[in-house]
């Protein structure tokens, strides 16, 4: 750990879900994060919560891209379609691998989240928000923020008081 990076605690289960809300509704085209953390982390859990605020339908279509290497999905809020891209890095092997997933691509036509990120930290652009998963009980969960740039810092500011809301109202927030 070092001094710029943000520590969020998740006591359970509920506030993973509430943090990835926060967090997805804020996502953007261009948005990259890179999640790592050991086998059973709550990544996958993670990015359905981001998935839902940031406007999928339905994140139970939201699952682990372990074979598919990459899922896509439609994000909708007020209108605006988002293209959320989520990766597993577990099986690639480096820059070729990943280029030939459309990487470059994907960050240009919409969000990208990827598990297993640290495979291919060194290729990823440097203004991401990199993610580190820490298990300290069965359901609680240490995440360590790091914002690489300003489009990264962005995801981060006022996290812990806004977009709380949308989600509260629909009832689905937990
Ligand atoms: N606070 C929490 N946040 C996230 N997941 C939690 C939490 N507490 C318990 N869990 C459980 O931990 C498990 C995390 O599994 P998940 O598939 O999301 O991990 P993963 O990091 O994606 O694993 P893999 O490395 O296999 O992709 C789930 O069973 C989830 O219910
Ligand atoms: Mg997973």
């Amino acid at each position: 750990m070092n001094e710029t990076d943000t520590v969020y605690e998740m006591r359970d289960l509920a506030d993973t879900a509430v943090w990835g809300r926060r967090l997805g509704c804020r996502l953007r085209t261009g948005s990259v994060v890179a999640l790592i953390g050991p086998l059973g982390s709550g990544k996958t859990t993670l990015v359905k919560s981001i998935a839902a605020g940031a406007g999928v339908a339905d994140p139970r279509e939201v699952n682990s891209p372990t074979f598919v290497l990459v899922n896509e999905y439609e994000a909708r809020r007020s209108g605006e379609v988002l293209h959320l891209y989520h990766i597993d890095a577990y099986r690639l092997r480096g820059h070729d691998d990943l280029e030939a997933l459309g990487f470059e691509e994907m960050c240009e036509r919409g969000a990208v989240l990827i598990e297993w990120a640290d495979r291919v930290l060194e290729l990823l652009p440097q203004d991401r928000l990199t993610m580190r998963l820490d298990p300290i009980g069965e359901y609680q969960r240490r995440f360590v923020c790091q914002a690489g740039g300003a489009r990264a810092d962005v995801l981060l500011n006022g996290l812990a008081s806004d977009c709380l809301r949308p989600a509260e109202e629909d009832g689905t927030a937990r």
